[in-house]
C-alpha cells in the first residue's frame, strides 16, 4: 500500500513538473506574456523626480509627459511627478534612478559631465546663438550619439528637453565688464567647462546643489550665479540678487532618462507609446520654453526691485577672448572630434 502511494506521488510530481516546463512557469521567474491575462493589465506607475518648480520648462514638460502617456496608454501607465527636489536632489537623483528608486529623472546635462565628460561640449560658452540650432543639435543624430553614452550605466536616454539661455545674476553690482567678476564667489553647476569660465574671470566657482542656492544666498555665501530666467524667477532668486545681466552666454537643457531594466520590463506596445509621447513632448517643450522664459523676464521687468541690463557687444567680445582656453581644454583633453562635429553643424 505504501509503495502504491509513493509511486502515485512520484507520478504526480513528474506530471506537474512537465506541465510547468511546458508553460515555462519556472523560467525568468515570470509568467508567459499574454496581454489578456488578468494581473498584467494592472496599472504601471512611473515615479519621475526632478529638482525645479512646476511652472518652468522642465516642470511643465514633465506634466505634459504624464498627461499624454496616461491618455495614450488608456491609463495603463501613470506618471507620478516629484518636483522641487522633494525626493532626490542633484547629488542623489542619478543613483536613485540606477537603483530604480525612481524610474525617470531629467537632470541638466552639465550635471552628467562627471560621468560623461564629452557632454561638456554643450556647456561651451557662446557656442549656440539661437533656439533653432539648439533644437537641431539636441534632437538630431548628434544628440542621439550623446544619449547613447548613457547605456553603459544601465540607463536609457529618452531625449533632450530645453530650458533656455543662461544669464548672470548678482548681489553686489551688475556684471558687465570682465573685471566685475574678480574675487566673487559664483555658483555654477559641476561641469569643468562651467567652473573654468569663472576661474578664468578670477572668481571662485562653487558647485552648490540647486536646492541649496536660496539658503546660501540668504547666508550671503554666493555673490553671483548663472541661470535661466525661468529658474531665477520660479525660485525667487531675484529677491536676494537684484542685478540681472542678459548675457545668453550658455545654454541649460535636460537629458530625460529612464531606468533601463524598468523600461525593458514594459510590454513592447507600452515601450513604443512611451517613446512616441517622449518625442511629442520634446517638440512641445522646444516650442514653449522660449516663451516661458520671455514671460518670466517681462514679470521681472515689472518688478521694480531688480536692475536689468544687457551685455554689450564690445564686452561680449572681451568675455569670448577670456574664454578661449576653455575651447582648447575641450579640444585637447576631452574630445576634438565632438567639438569639430558640432562646430560644423553650427557653421562655425
Ligand atoms: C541648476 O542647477 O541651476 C539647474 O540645473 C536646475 C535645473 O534643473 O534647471
Amino acid at each position: 500500500m505504501r509503495l502504491y502511494f509513493k509511486t502515485a506521488l512520484c507520478t504526480l510530481v513528474v506530471i506537474i513538473s512537465y506541465i510547468g516546463y511546458q508553460q515555462k512557469f519556472w523560467q525568468d521567474g515570470s509568467l508567459p506574456l499574454d496581454e489578456e491575462q488578468s494581473g498584467l493589465n494592472e496599472q504601471i506607475v512611473i515615479h519621475f523626480s526632478h529638482v525645479v518648480a512646476e511652472d518652468t520648462p522642465k516642470g511643465q514638460a514633465a506634466v505634459k509627459f504624464a498627461e499624454l502617456l496616461e491618455e495614450k496608454t488608456d491609463g495603463r501607465i501613470r506618471v507620478v511627478i516629484y518636483p522641487n527636489g522633494m525626493l532626490f536632489n542633484d547629488d542623489s537623483e542619478f543613483d536613485a534612478l540606477k537603483n530604480n528608486d525612481v524610474q525617470m529623472i531629467a537632470p541638466t546635462f552639465s550635471k552628467v559631465t562627471k560621468l560623461l565628460p564629452t557632454w561638456q561640449v554643450l556647456d561651451l560658452p557662446f557656442l549656440f546663438e539661437n533656439e533653432e540650432d539648439i533644437e537641431r543639435i539636441l534632437t538630431g543624430p548628434y544628440g542621439e550619439q550623446l544619449l547613447n553614452q548613457l547605456n553603459s550605466f544601465d540607463v536609457r536616454g529618452l531625449g533632450f528637453w530645453h530650458n533656455g539661455f543662461k544669464q548672470m545674476l548678482s548681489t553686489g553690482k551688475p556684471l558687465q565688464k570682465t573685471e566685475d567678476f574678480v574675487g566673487l564667489k559664483i555658483r555654477a553647476m559641476p561641469s569643468n567647462v562651467l567652473q573654468m569660465q569663472f576661474k578664468l574671470l578670477h572668481a571662485t566657482p562653487l558647485a552648490t546643489s540647486f536646492d541649496e542656492i536660496y539658503e546660501e544666498l540668504e547666508k550671503k555665501e554666493i555673490d553671483a550665479q548663472e541661470n535661466t530666467i525661468s529658474n531665477i524667477y520660479s525660485k525667487g532668486f531675484y529677491k536676494l540678487q537684484k542685478n540681472l545681466t542678459i548675457t545668453n552666454h550658455g545654454i541649460l537643457g535636460y537629458a530625460v532618462m529612464i531606468n533601463e531594466d524598468f523600461f525593458n520590463s514594459l510590454p513592447t506596445n507600452l515601450q513604443n507609446d512611451l517613446i512616441e509621447v517622449m518625442d511629442e513632448v520634446a517638440e512641445w517643450n522646444f516650442e514653449h520654453s522660449k516663451q516661458m522664459n520671455e514671460d518670466n523676464l517681462s514679470r521681472l521687468r515689472d518688478f521694480s526691485g531688480i536692475h536689468i541690463e544687457t551685455l554689450s557687444s564690445a564686452d561680449k567680445e572681451k568675455w569670448q577672448k577670456v574664454f578661449e582656453p576653455i575651447y582648447t581644454y575641450y579640444e585637447q583633453e576631452i574630445n576634438a572630434t565632438y567639438l569639430q562635429e558640432i562646430k560644423q553643424l553650427l557653421n562655425k
